[in-house]
């Protein structure tokens, strides 16, 4: 399975729902109490699990603006069965360009899920500030922050997870990526940009019955390992072969770091 296919995305989806920071979900949903009706705008949306995730928090009355380059996820994302009064809109767009176009007008909230990891120092500030002069809060969910914790421990896991970071931190379409500091980076730069912040783990609880995704991380990470080159072949594949013996024995259990954040601008909009 790719990064970011519908598959992965998918297989992923449960864990992502039952991470989400509920003190950060809450902080969203009091927010928006006293509207009637919302406009999102959810960046690289992919097949929609954010609005699956978001949706009973919001307003009854939604309109969704999914943004994502890819059409295939798009159109998954907007097939997706939405209750009530839920509307559902497609734009397609690489927002590694000029994303700035797709914010102007009116919105009530920027949503993120997955994707600060991936950008770049310099996407990062040129999103920040716009966000900030448009004075829009931006709810981002689930950006990966660098830990890794695999149960019973491997004397190889300290390296490999080293070896993932900084594959973390390789352009993933945006430029040198800021990985595992991304959530730190962006809420202090919205911190100094007048900006208040709730934030809070989200990390993936990963069970030994959970055989699937445990084995996809597993392959992912092996495969980032030898990418970049940091360990010899050989050293990744016997990890690789004592790590699957372990899920295959259900004897493994993971925890993946990640931090949801809701920043809010704190003059009046
Ligand atoms: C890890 S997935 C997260 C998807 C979704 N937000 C979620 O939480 O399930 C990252 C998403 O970013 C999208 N993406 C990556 N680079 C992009 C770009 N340059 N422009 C638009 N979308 C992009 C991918 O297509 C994918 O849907």
């Amino acid at each position: 399975m790719s990064g970011f296919s519908a598959e992965w995305l998918a297989l992923r989806e449960s864990y992502d729902l039952r991470a989400r920071n509920p003190i950060v979900l809450d902080a969203v949903a009091t927010l928006f109490k006293s509207h009637d009706a919302i406009s999102v705008i959810d960046l690289a949306c992919g097949a929609g699990s954010t609005v699956r995730a978001l949706s009973s928090h919001l307003p009854a009355r939604q309109r969704w603006d999914l943004v994502d380059n890819d059409q295939r996820l798009l159109t998954l994302a907007c097939s997706g069965k939405s209750t009530g009064d839920v509307r559902l809109n497609a734009i397609p767009l690489d927002i590694s360009g000029n994303f700035e176009v797709v914010l102007d007008g009116t919105k009530d909230v920027i949503t993120i899920s997955a994707l600060l990891d991936l950008v770049s120092e310099n996407w990062l500030d040129r999103f920040t500030r716009h966000v900030a002069s448009h004075a829009l809060p931006v709810y981002a969910a689930l950006t990966y922050d660098g830990r890794i914790d695999i149960s019973p421990s491997d004397p190889l896991d300290e390296a490999i997870t080293s070896a993932v970071n900084a594959h973390q931190r390789t352009d993933k379409g945006f430029g040198p990526a800021l990985g595992p500091s991304a959530a730190a980076a962006a809420m202090s730069r919205l911190e100094a940009l007048g900006y208040s912040v709730v934030h809070g783990n989200s990390d993936w609880v990963i069970g030994a019955a959970d055989q699937e995704i445990q084995l996809e991380l597993l392959a992912g990470w092996a495969a980032a390992a030898s990418e970049i080159e940091a360990l010899p072949r050989r050293d990744i594949d016997n990890w690789l072969a004592r790590r699957k013996n372990e899920v295959g024995a259900r004897a493994s259990t993971m925890r993946v770091g990640h931090v949801d954040f809701l920043a809010t601008p704190i003059a009046t909009r």
